[in-house]
């Protein structure tokens, strides 16, 4: 079978890699830096295993992925409608994208635009670029996928493919759930991009943490409005999770150690964005839950107060300035306010 994928960074790279280790027939989209070392990728495990790329195909010309069976889209959220115009002349009728993206909607538009069936997937766990040819999981985890009946074939195909590379892939039929609950503990990626902070910091930082927490709240009302039940992807359930993360710090950092653990150094998405000059997926995060809230006439200041502190620096980007991070304690007051 042949895998491609669409926009091959830090996920793309690191799925890519381990499916090429494992036999399977790989073609890349990525940009020129990453084609000019395919044939050397490493992609290293949470256990510190090293899988290299075998016999993998790589190209920044989209022709090649043209009729592959499988199509792993691996772009930030705002790329999603450029890979929709991409990959409509060049894939069959019959052939699967499964997007691995964060947000609520790129599967949907992803499924809306394509000819064949796109399914959603979820990478639980955090991989970045550690290196010119090497990616690297920084944290554990798995792959969710959402069950799909139109291409059973290939579904089953692709899901055999990622376990044979190493991948533990849940398969279920909740998927909208699990991309709810996802978002909401992905909402802290806003708040570290908004103030500058490493996650660590800003878990460890109470007016950021308390942020965090109210943006969750806001995300938990505006899903029970929507009749949408967001699973946690940890043993605590959502709310009580933005209630612990609001307590003082004497309690959090002692009781909830593993909820403000992270890599010291280890930076959000967005934040990352930010810092190389980017436009940021923010609109796919909390402008989510902000577009959720609205259409429920809920009020959402904690992620209002994220949204446009962001576009503030994406503004500032745009000038040719570097951002102007708020400090936490501001952050929290323009929630307030
Ligand atoms: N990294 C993680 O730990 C993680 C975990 C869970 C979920 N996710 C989600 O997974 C998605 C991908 O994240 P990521 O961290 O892998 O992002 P990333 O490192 O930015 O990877 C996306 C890559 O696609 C490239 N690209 C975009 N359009 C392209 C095109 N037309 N042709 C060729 N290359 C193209 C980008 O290049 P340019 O930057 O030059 O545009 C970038 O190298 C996001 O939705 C993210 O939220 C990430």
């Amino acid at each position: 079978m042949q895998i491609g994928i669409f926009g091959a960074g830090a996920i793309g790279c690191f799925l890519g890699t381990r499916l090429s280790a494992a036999g399977e027939s790989v073609r890349l989209l990525a940009r020129p830096d990453v084609v000019a070392v395919a044939d050397q990728l490493e992609a290293v495990d949470h256990a510190g295993a090293t899988a290299r790329a075998k016999g993998l195909v790589a190209s920044d010309d989209p022709e090649v992925l043209r009729g592959v069976e499988v199509c792993l889209v691996t772009v930030k959220s705002q790329d999603t409608p450029a890979a929709i115009e991409a990959l409509r002349p060049r894939l069959g009728p019959d052939a699967l994208v499964v997007s691995f993206q964060n947000g609520l909607a790129n599967a949907k538009r992803l499924d809306a635009g394509l000819e064949g069936p796109a399914v959603q997937g979820i990478v639980t766990y955090n991989v970045y670029r550690d290196g010119p040819a090497r990616t690297r999981q920084a944290t554990m985890g798995k792959l969710v996928i959402g069950a799909e009946a139109r291409a059973p074939k290939a579904f089953g195909r692709v899901v055999d493919a990622l376990r044979r590379a190493g991948e533990r892939v849940d398969v279920t039929e909740h998927i909208e759930g699990e991309v709810a609950g996802k978002l909401l503990i992905n909402l802290n990626n806003g708040v570290c991009a908004a103030t500058g902070l490493p996650i660590t910091a800003a878990l460890r930082d109470r007016d950021a943490r308390t942020v965090f927490a109210a943006c969750i709240a806001e995300g938990v009302r505006a899903f029970r409005a929507e009749g949408v039940r967001p699973r946690s992807p940890y043993a605590i359930p959502i709310p009580a999770i933005a209630r612990l993360l609001a307590l003082p710090n004497a309690i959090v950092l002692r009781v909830a150690k593993g909820l403000v653990a992270a890599h010291p150094t280890a930076k959000s998405s967005t934040l990352q964005d930010l810092e190389r000059g980017r436009k940021t997926e923010i609109a796919d995060l909390n402008g989510a839950i902000v577009e959720l809230a609205r259409a429920h006439g809920l009020p959402c200041p904690a992620n209002t107060a994220v949204v446009d502190t962001i576009r503030e620096h994406e503004a500032a980007i745009d000038r040719g300035e570097a951002p102007r991070f708020v400090d936490p304690v501001t952050l929290r007051a323009r929630v307030r306010g």
